[in-house]
């Protein structure tokens, strides 16, 4: 059957609208309520080999580096390892120490990413074990990986990844549970997860059918030339990837910034020139993050909250846009749906090719 954006302006569009039923085609199957944990028998190891993993180093690229930073948060909370992601085109210049007891993960939408393929390649040159994560079947990495999670987001055009991001989030959040489970995480919260995992899909939905609201903000927020876009631990990579996509379709200069790091130098650009997106989600940091948003309004920065039904902006004068709460682990995931929508709608108010923005390739195939 041919893949065309149907009554989509755009495939982006049609990408973003399909994240419900991608998100169950990467979950069906491989939830095990029984036990409180995941199966993925892609990934060729045994009880006792993944329990000897003792860190795990997740690479990818742009979109795929910042979900990323998210899967090693989900590894280090639910697993207790030690994991960070890093930016795969750097890696091998470096001259990284490859460790045999850890875990190299590779993730990549096109599975052609030379810079993430070379990564891949260096680590198995030195003995060490990757797997991928990959929406392609049979592409360069999934073939040059041990093993892997297939990401069955289904095909993707639009240059500005929008479903395989989201379905790489739960790649981790699989690959978290069923490392954790073989450690200290209880059944008790493995099933935890998983009751949250099987509700994403339809809060991934309720944050989609925000759009309309959301395509208003983002009209105005495309009058700027500059933008900050501010999260803290979960909420910085989610603010990395909105900037990301925020820049890449509208060609508006946005950065991201770990929201404690304003005060350190960038508070020095806001004014009422420079919106915020700012990321406040309910967690053990909202009041230092609402304490930050009072900092930006006494600089009359706009700001847009990207927020939960229960945090009190303490009065502050703001476009609150606010989605579903899940278990907090797996928050990120339904605070980065709302950034495409601002992102694809700030494009198409400024009559910019949605689907191929300039000067950008889907996949980037040489170094
Ligand atoms: C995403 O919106 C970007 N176009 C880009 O950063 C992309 O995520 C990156 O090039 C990695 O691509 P891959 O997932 O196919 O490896």
């Amino acid at each position: 059957e041919a893949y065309d954006a149907g009554e989509h302006d755009s495939f982006m569009h049609k990408e973003m609208l399909e994240q419900p039923a991608a998100a169950e085609r990467v979950l069906r199957g491989r939830l095990d309520d029984r036990f409180g944990t995941a199966h993925l028998g892609g990934l060729n190891m045994d009880a006792r080999e993944t329990r000897a993993i003792r860190r795990v180093k997740i690479l990818g690229c742009g979109s795929a580096y910042y979900v990323g930073q998210m899967g090693a948060a989900l590894v280090e909370e639910l697993a207790r390892i030690p994991a960070d992601a890093e930016a795969a085109s750097e890696f091998r210049y470096r001259n990284p120490i490859i460790e045999p007891d850890t875990l190299y993960v590779a993730v990549s939408q096109s599975g052609e990413t030379i810079d993430t393929l070379l990564a891949v390649q260096e680590i198995r040159r030195k003995g060490g074990r990757v797997i991928g994560l990959v929406n392609v079947v049979g592409s360069a990495i999934a073939r040059e990986c041990d093993g892997g999670i297939y990401l069955h987001a289904g095909p993707e055009v639009a240059v500005a990844s929008t479903k395989a991001l989201t379905n790489m989030f739960l790649g981790f959040a699989l690959l978290a549970l069923q490392l954790g489970r073989v450690r200290d995480l209880s059944i008790a919260d493995g099933r935890r997860l998983i009751a949250g995992l099987n509700r994403l899909p339809e809060q991934i939905q309720q944050v989609l059918d925000q759009e309309d609201a959301l395509a208003g903000l983002a009209g105005r927020l495309a009058e700027a030339d500059s933008l900050f876009f501010v999260g803290r631990v979960r909420g910085y990579p989610v603010a990395r990837e909105g900037a990301q996509k925020f820049k890449e379709i509208s060609y508006r200069h946005a950065e991201a910034y770990q929201t404690s790091e304003l005060k350190h130098g960038p508070l020095a650009l806001i004014s009422p020139e420079v919106p915020t997106v700012a990321v406040v989600p309910s967690d053990e940091l909202t009041d230092r993050n609402v304490g930050a948003l009072h900092e930006i309004a006494a600089r009359r920065g706009p700001l847009v909250v990207v927020t939960h039904e229960d945090v009190d902006l303490g009065g502050l004068d703001v476009d609150r846009v606010v989605v579903p709460r899940n278990e907090r682990e797996l928050d990120p995931i339904l605070l980065t749906i709302p950034l495409q929508l601002l992102a694809y709608h700030a494009a198409l108010s400024l009559g910019h090719d949605i689907d191929k923005p300039r000067n950008l390739a889907k996949s980037v195939t040489v170094e």
